[in-house]
């Protein structure tokens, strides 16, 4: 039987709290399973690391994650490390690099339908809604080169800036990535591309590559542009538009997946993957699989956090990283069957996020015991 590695980095705030249920489940898997076993080892990661090293993202972590089949990471940042000279999200900016990840999947799920009474958007408008954002995670303004400004010195322009880079290279990966899970739905989904080329140069560049690199590679796949404000806008009015896949680039990507939270009714409930390749098994592919959230302070080490969000992002890595997707698609059952219990059974399975009483830990526990009789 093979055995895969995993390296989980709970991170800091309620990072802990939702990766400790989302390993459970897959070690519930790994126990279950006759053709596989999935091995899990935590490292310190973020404002965590920082406090036992000294730095958010210390070698031996790297180490560890270089040698591991996939990473699964709760969140990281808090308010103890503050926007200082080190802190702890550099640490995930530098994960990100690292291995080049460069494809964040963030799909904008219903993970039940009964979800639909806790969005805060009308039922009509809500339902239906089905779509996949598609960030670029290793470009643009996150990783250009940046300016802090010196208002500590007397007479200084106190200027700051950070410099946005794209290439062709960069654009053309990320459209085949997108390309890639259009294709895995029949008929084939849509792809939006979201851009500010009415300002922006990158956008420009953004437009042009995607545009050219569906038209020869992909011919049979419709793409559209649109603004990215006026997209923000479509996205809590008439959200079905986007259905399909929404491409954009880093930062646009990070704003609009937690709007599309709204959605669903909680930020979280969304899983993502951070990949360095097409899942397609053609070339290796390194995934990091995390909630969209962070580390959300005001509700640390209360027991209280929803762990959906991390557990699904484990159902992700089952079927990116290790080629196990009826594995995958039986966690996120799991969790559509414990969502949907508290509209069958009364049981009131739902977190405080959702307007519910359930703990992280019972939580975690109700989506174990639904899939032990999926296993
Ligand atoms: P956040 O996502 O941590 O929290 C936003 C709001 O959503 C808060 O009210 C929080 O309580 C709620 N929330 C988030 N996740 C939840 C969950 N699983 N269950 C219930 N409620 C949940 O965003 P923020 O407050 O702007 O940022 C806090 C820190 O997290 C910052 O340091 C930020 O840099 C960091 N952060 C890290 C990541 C990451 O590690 N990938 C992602 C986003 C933010
Ligand atoms: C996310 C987070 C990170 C990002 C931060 C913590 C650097 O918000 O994963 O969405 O902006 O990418
Ligand atoms: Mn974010």
């Amino acid at each position: 039987t093979k055995t895969y590695n995993i390296v989980v980095l709970p991170g800091d705030g309620i990072g802990p709290e939702v990766t400790a249920e989302a390993a459970r489940v897959l070690e519930l898997i790994s126990s279950k399973s006759k053709d596989f076993k999935i091995e899990l080892q935590s490292k310190d990661f973020g404002g965590a690391a920082i406090d036992s090293s000294g730095e958010p993202l210390p070698a031996d972590t790297i180490k560890a994650c270089e040698a591991a089949d996939a990473m699964l990471l709760g969140a990281v940042g808090g308010p103890k490390w503050g926007v200082g000279k080190v802190r702890p999200e550099q640490g995930l900016l530098q994960i990100r690099k690292h291995f080049d990840l460069y494809a964040n999947i963030r799909p904008a799920l219903f993970p039940s339908k009964s979800l639909l009474t806790h969005s805060p958007l009308k039922q009509e408008i809500a339902e239906g809604t089905d779509m996949i954002v598609v960030r670029e995670l290793v470009k643009g303004l996150y990783f250009g080169d940046r300016q802090e400004a010196d208002l500590d010195t007397p007479g200084s322009k106190g200027e700051a800036w950070d410099q946005m880079i794209y290439n062709r290279e960069d654009v053309e990966r990320i459209t085949r990535l997108a390309a890639y899970l259009a294709l895995q739905s029949n008929p084939p989904a849509k792809i939006h591309s979201i851009d500010k080329a009415n300002v922006l140069a990158c956008s420009r560049l953004w437009r042009r590559v995607v545009t050219e690199t569906i038209s020869k590679e992909f011919p049979q796949l419709e793409v559209d542009h649109q603004l990215v404000d006026s997209a923000a806008m479509v996205m809590v009015s008439n959200p079905k538009k986007l259905n399909g896949i929404v491409l954009t680039e880093n930062m646009f990507g990070d704003i609009l997946s937690d709007e599309s939270s709204v959605i669903p009714g909680s930020l979280g409930l969304l899983p993502s993957a951070s990949l360095s390749g097409l899942p397609d098994g053609t070339s290796e592919c390194k995934g990091l699989y995390e909630p969209i959230h962070g580390s959300a302070p005001d509700i640390a080490g209360q027991g209280k956090a929803n762990p959906i969000g991390t557990i699904l992002s484990a159902g992700m890595l089952l079927r990116y990283s290790l080629g196990q997707p009826e594995a995958g698609d039986k966690v996120f059952k799991a969790v559509e069957k414990v969502l949907d219990s508290a509209e069958m059974g009364g049981k009131g399975l739902r977190t405080a996020d959702l307007g519910g009483k359930t703990s992280t830990k019972e939580m975690g526990q109700a989506v174990l015991e639904e899939l032990e009789k999926l296993l």
